[in-house]
């Protein structure tokens, strides 16, 4: 019949358009809410089968195009002179960002220390900041990753946005002055270098790491489908050619890999793993590949409630929060998942503004009020290490 119909065409378009939420066709179900890139000889078609279907749709960008351009064009005026007049709200490119870091690194020898802890696929270095006051030798520390997916932007903006922020507050603002003299940050602005990379030359919707298959013409693996834990199981996919291709084999990028041997290295010190994506607004924690419980559940679900009221208090925008399976959908070999089942007992995943309005393609308008709000979520889960977690247990000893 007529939805049947409808159904088998659905399938067959959804594969060759560039889907944007969620990230998989096999999520897709009755009632879901769909965002997706189509090209402009497509449009036509697919308003008068969604009419036919009488399935609500909305254009939000009805120009892709122009809307890209106005956050890659005109770069030469926001060349910036020197680290003072960095703009921190627009979007950099990778050289940008990786001069900068140099840059931050030389000027705070105090606070700052920039190292590499491997090399991408393509041979570029995978650079991370440590930020911190030097002299406790054994501190607690907080690994914060942004850009795992080259087309979030708003991720590695997030990332210099608090190496700024932790920098010019350290010494006025308590809350800072105390995180940075008893933890150390890690903070890695672009984890998917080539990715990120080839977002600004060639495909601002690219998703993936750019490693090359012996067998497909498709490149890339997914950066948060690769990591050894329950890999390649339900909300992965094991063909080369989809955006959440698990890879060959666990740890197969170089990116996931370097990153992995250092948390492994330094996970007794590691209390909390922070990663950085978009979109949606939600705050997620663990587990990502079944729907259960995490054993310390009480204590990273108020760490959770604390982050997004803490967030909230800013501009009154509201994050869901709560287990990535049931939050926003089930998926394995992720990151979260492998930092936790490796020891590290606060890992969260944002996903930071907006809910389908601009998308990837949020406005540079956007950048300072987003990263306000998540830098006051990541100073609450922060903070909350320098407290010992009363669990249920610690409060009512009895019980
Ligand atoms: C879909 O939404 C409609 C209207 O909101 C509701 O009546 C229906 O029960 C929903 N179906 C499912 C499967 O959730
Ligand atoms: C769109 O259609 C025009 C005219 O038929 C054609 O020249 C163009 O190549 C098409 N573009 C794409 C991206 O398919
Ligand atoms: C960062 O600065 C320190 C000196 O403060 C230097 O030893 C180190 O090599 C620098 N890092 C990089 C990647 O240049
Ligand atoms: C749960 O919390 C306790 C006390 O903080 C800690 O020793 C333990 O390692 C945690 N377990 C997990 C799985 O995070
Ligand atoms: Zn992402």
């Amino acid at each position: 019949d007529s939805s049947y119909s409808f159904v088998v065409w659905f399938v067959m378009f959804i594969s060759c358009v560039d889907l944007w939420q969620p990230n998989s066709a096999s999520l897709i179900h009755q009632n879901a809410t769909v965002d997706v890139h189509v090209n402009r000889n497509d449009t036509q078609g697919l308003h008068s089968r969604l009419k036919q279907e009488r399935i609500d749709y909305r254009v939000f960008i009805s120009n892709l195009q122009k809307e890209i351009e106005k956050q890659t064009g005109y770069r030469s005026s926001r060349k910036r002179r020197s680290e003072a007049q960095y703009d921190y709200e627009v979007y950099h490119s990778l050289e940008e960002i990786q001069s900068w870091m140099f840059e931050t690194n030389q000027t705070h020898p105090d606070l700052v220390d920039m190292f590499s802890v491997g090399k991408s696929y393509e041979g570029r270095p995978l650079y991370v900041l440590q930020l911190g006051k030097r002299s406790r030798p054994q501190k607690k520390a907080v690994w914060i990753d942004c850009g795992v997916h080259a087309r979030e932007w708003i991720g590695p903006a997030f990332c210099q946005w608090f190496v700024k922020e932790a920098i010019s507050s350290y010494q006025y603002d308590s809350v800072m002055t105390r995180l940075l003299d008893q933890l150390n940050f890690y903070v890695m602005p672009v984890f998917n270098v080539d990715g990120y990379r080839f977002s600004w030359t060639t495909d601002r919707f690219w998703r993936k790491t750019r490693s090359k298959n012996h067998k497909f013409h498709c490149r890339g693996v997914d950066a948060n489908r690769n990591w050894k834990v329950k890999w390649c199981d339900e909300g992965a996919s094991s063909h080369p050619c989809d955006d959440t291709y698990c890879g060959p084999y666990p740890e197969s990028e170089p990116e996931v890999k370097a990153v992995a041997k250092f948390l492994r290295k330094h996970k007794k010190r590691i209390k909390a793993y922070i990663s950085i994506h978009a979109y949606a607004q939600m705050l997620l924690y663990p587990y990502s590949y079944k729907y259960a419980t995490i054993p310390n559940f009480s204590c990273v679900e108020s760490a959770a409630q604390n982050a997004v009221t803490a967030l909230y208090s800013a501009y009154g925008v509201r994050y869901r929060y709560g287990p990535a399976s049931t939050t926003l959908y089930v998926s394995s070999g992720s990151s979260i998942d492998w930092a936790y089942r490796n020891g590290i007992p606060y890992a969260f995943a944002f996903e930071l503004r907006d809910t389908g309005y601009f998308g990837f393609l949020l406005p540079e308008s956007l950048i300072n009020p987003t990263c306000t709000e998540t830098m006051r979520a990541v100073k609450a889960i922060a903070s909350g290490l320098l407290k010992k977690c009363e669990t249920d247990r610690d409060r009512f000893p009895y019980i």
